[in-house]
């Protein structure tokens, strides 16, 4: 696998009163291509990489390259184990709206990632199973020695994995009801809003600031919003995405379209 050439990486400058390391790509697909590079990168090092993962139209782009990379360049997820962040309750996993079948079109069936490796919440049994599927997802990131490498999106009401606002800091995998404007977002996939689910099984915040590395993505100007709140606001419960800032290795990559509210660099 070739590296990717050091002219491509935007460079990163600090934002925000914990200087966070944000890298701006003047287009959203020299973003993807280099957060793949950066993932790819990390699963060459370390071949039993533990990656926690989101869905959603953000990461979309970097899976696409991932089976790119995969395809022509034979980066292998074959000792990789992934833990998705979080997952809708009461669908059955071949529900094509379903996280899950979202992965699989996205990477999984794309990769030699090992089925018994991949990892969603089990949100089968609805309510009455979700506090145990809770725990039990828990204690599966630790037997895996814990995620390596979290990618992350931001919902515009600063949500990250399912964590909507009023999340606190210590929260772990959980139960939630969804909040009304993400489960909106969320109409086309499911073709109306009385299909869409109630409820979720996500990570916590305590469990994402729990990985070893951490790189949010956010791109266009829907996002230009939240990702100024995200690095600029008081870090708090009220944008649960803000907690991210108090990691120790974290990095935020945008396109010009989301970074447009950041003051330029000096
Ligand atoms: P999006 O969703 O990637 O589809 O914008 C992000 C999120 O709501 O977490």
């Amino acid at each position: 696998m070739s590296a990717a050439p050091e002219s491509d990486i935007p460079r990163a400058r600090r934002v925000g009163p914990q200087g966070v390391r944000v890298r701006v790509a003047r287009a959203r697909a020299q973003a993807e291509k280099s957060v793949a590079r950066l993932v790819a990168g990390e699963l060459v090092a370390r071949p039993s990489l533990v990656l926690g993962l989101p869905t959603g139209g953000t990461p979309a782009g970097v899976y696409r390259e991932l089976v790119r990379l995969h395809r022509e360049e034979h980066l292998s997820f074959g000792g990789a184990s992934t833990f998705n962040v979080d997952e809708y309750l009461g669908l059955r996993a071949d529900h094509p709206a379903s996280f899950r079948a979202e992965m699989e079109r996205a990477l999984f069936d794309h990769v030699d990632v090992r089925a018994e490796r991949v990892h969603f919440p089990d949100v089968d049994g609805g309510v009455e199973t979700a506090h145990e599927s809770a725990a039990r997802y828990e204690s599966a990131i630790a037997a895996a020695g814990g995620i390596d490498l979290l990618l992350l999106g931001v919902g515009r009401n600063g949500h990250v994995g399912f964590n909507e606002p009023g999340s606190p800091r210590d929260s772990r995998t959980r139960l939630v009801e969804l909040h009304a404007d993400t489960r909106r977002d969320a109409v086309r996939a499911f073709g109306g809003l009385a299909r869409v689910p109630t409820h979720a099984i996500t990570m916590g915040i305590a469990t994402l600031c729990d990985a070893r590395r951490i790189v949010v993505l956010a791109f266009g100007a829907a996002k230009r919003d939240v990702v100024q709140r995200m690095l600029l606001d008081p870090i708090d419960a009220a944008t649960p995405v803000t907690f991210v800032r108090a990691h120790s290795n974290v990095e935020v990559w945008l396109d010009e379209e989301a970074a447009a509210g950041l003051s330029e660099p000096p």
